[in-house]
């Protein structure tokens, strides 16, 4: 089984697929630090992000880059939303995706284009959204956590750059996939948010048949 799930920054994705991974014993893919690694590879390669050539020469990141905590900062975030616009690095990162996609048994994925662009033969789809202000204050509590001291509002607008260039950029922009179903969850409970997506998932799948 393919589950998709897609949706900007701080909607709650990464928790719902990590927790359908798990309800349904399948391997997870977040696909945005993929996206987040080629950003700080073109950082520390002291690159432009805007350039083209520079994206896809940092798409031979190291593996263990993968791991580096510095992957989930607002500003790696940045980067990565401005190296994710060159269809070069959307292609080079694509045959890693689908494999994972594909593999026998199945997957989950989360990011922005799964359910259209990399596998839009998931047997379920979700789309997860939440207001800009929910999603920044549950990024500006995952900063403080992680000791960083940022204001909220600068999150809110980093967030809403962030949005409006993952929705208008012409190559793989993130829209709802048509069969997608949609996922708010602006007031709902982390427990909510994944009971309600286990039960989407099941639904979609049950007619499916
Ligand atoms: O989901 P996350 O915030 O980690 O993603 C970082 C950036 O990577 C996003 O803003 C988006 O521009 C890009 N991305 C993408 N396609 C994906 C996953 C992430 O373009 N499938």
């Amino acid at each position: 089984m393919i589950i998709a799930v897609d949706g900007p920054t701080a909607s709650g994705k990464g928790t719902i697929a990590k927790a359908l991974a798990a309800h349904f014993g399948l391997p997870h893919l977040d696909t945005g630090l993929l996206y987040r690694a080629v950003g700080r590879q073109v950082f520390l390669n002291g690159g432009n992000p805007d350039d083209p050539a520079d994206a896809l020469a940092a798409c031979t990141f190291p593996e263990s880059l993968l791991d580096d905590p510095e992957l989930r900062t607002e500003e790696t975030g940045g980067y990565a939303s401005r190296v994710s616009v060159h269809p070069a690095v959307r292609a080079a990162l694509l045959a890693r995706q689908q494999a994972f996609a594909n593999q026998p048994g199945g997957a989950v994925l989360d990011g922005r284009d799964i359910a259209t662009v990399i596998a839009p033969h998931a047997d379920a789809k979700l789309f997860v959204t939440a207001s800009v202000s929910a999603r920044a204050l549950r990024r500006w509590m995952e900063m403080k956590g992680l000791g960083k001291d940022v204001e909220r509002a600068e999150i809110e607008a980093d967030l809403a750059a962030r949005d409006e260039r993952d929705r208008n950029r012409p190559e793989a922009p993130l829209r709802q996939a048509e069969g997608a179903a949609l996922l708010d969850t602006s007031n709902l409970t982390r427990e909510m948010a994944v009971a309600t997506a286990i039960a989407l998932v099941e639904k979609q799948v049950a007619a499916r048949g």
